[in-house]
């Protein structure tokens, strides 16, 4: 492994990347360069700011080297596939993808094997037998690192606020099917936990969909059940985890002095901050999703381009934003003008 920093390094976005070696997920590897490259960019949920801002990220690479950029979201796995077979047609030599469901990884790279297109993944890593596929190239943020901090964020407000552990519960919404999301509520857990925060104070709430009504509901759930907690600590894998949960203790009269949420991507989260008044929704851990989309861009153009094999595995870190510093770090970032 080794560890490299670049783009914007103000942020101190670490990136960790594993040996670049042959991979098996391009049947045109060898192939002579294009004089147009052509590359698709597609997310799950086109609607989310997150995967906005990794398209903003895309379109800089595209500018940069002045390669095609198609921008399309695969929200299920039959547009998944019937979309990598609309940019074959196209003319597109390789994809960027988030997909919609990390066990359609297998069929997604023999798919792309079949159309001679090269592919990069991005955010949610493929997964075969219950396994990483780890020979297809992938770019995503350090979940466990980043859930760690969430945690550790969350217990220093706790201490600081000075509450007591009798009253306050920990509501963690969690989406456990997705190995990214898993890995990020796991350690926001373990971290609270290795902050003194006793295990039966914490609540899973389970959400069915990752969107904001899907958040809001499983804490509705957790919410009708311990009446008794008169403060809450609230976690979950991104920013609509955490808002959905924020609505639902407002719902039931709690503040931002007696609730605090934590949220994960710092994109989803700008209205928030930006409210006017302080809700319980108090920062969120910010990984640059135009860096994420701007590199993934980058390493297929070049693979594509001249045949430079993209490094396997690259890693952003994450850092605290909050109503105090959010704009000046957004700005920093290219996320906000
Ligand atoms: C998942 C989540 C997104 C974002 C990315 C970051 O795809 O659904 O909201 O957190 O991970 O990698």
């Amino acid at each position: 492994m080794k560890s490299l920093r670049f783009l914007l390094p103000c942020l101190a976005l670490g990136l960790i990347a594993g040996c670049s070696k042959k991979t098996d997920s391009s049947a045109a590897a060898d192939t002579a360069s294009p004089d147009k490259v052509k590359i698709a960019f597609l997310v799950k949920q086109p609607e989310e700011p997150w995967f906005q801002y990794e398209w903003k990220g895309a379109d800089k690479a595209a500018a940069k080297y002045g390669f095609e950029l198609i921008k399309l979201g695969v929200p299920d796995g039959e547009k998944t596939l019937s979309t990598i077979d609309t940019i074959a047609v196209s003319g597109a030599q390789g994809f960027v993808i988030c997909t919609p469901d990390v066990r359609l990884g297998p069929v997604i790279v023999n798919k792309a094997r079949q159309k001679g297109l090269k592919l990069i993944t991005v955010d949610d890593q493929f997964v075969k037998d219950g396994k990483f596929m780890t020979d297809v190239p992938y770019v995503g943020m350090s979940a466990s690192r980043i859930g760690t901090k969430q945690g550790e964020t969350l217990a220093a407000e706790f201490k600081k606020r000075g509450w007591n552990i009798d009253e306050t519960g920990v509501c963690a919404v969690t989406f456990e099917e997705l190995d990214t999301a898993r890995e990020r509520t796991d350690n926001s857990i373990a971290a609270l936990k290795a902050a003194g925060i006793p295990a039966e104070r914490i609540f899973k709430a389970p959400q069915k969909t990752t969107d904001i009504p899907g958040s809001f509901d499983a804490a509705q759930i957790l919410l009708t059940q311990h009446p008794e907690i008169k403060r809450w600590l609230i976690l979950g894998m991104n920013d609509n985890a955490v808002l959905g949960a924020v609505r639902a203790v407002e719902g039931r009269g709690f503040t931002a002095e007696t609730a605090v949420g934590v949220g994960i991507n710092g994109t989803d989260c700008i209205d928030e901050l930006r409210k006017p008044s302080p809700t319980p929704f108090f920062g969120s851990m910010l990984a640059s999703a135009p860096q994420e989309g701007f590199v993934s861009a980058e390493m297929l153009y070049h693979w594509i381009k001249d045949g430079t094999e993209p490094t396997l595995d690259t890693r952003t870190e994450g850092i605290l934003i909050t109503r105090d510093n959010f704009e000046e770090v957004l700005k920093r970032e290219g996320i906000i003008e």
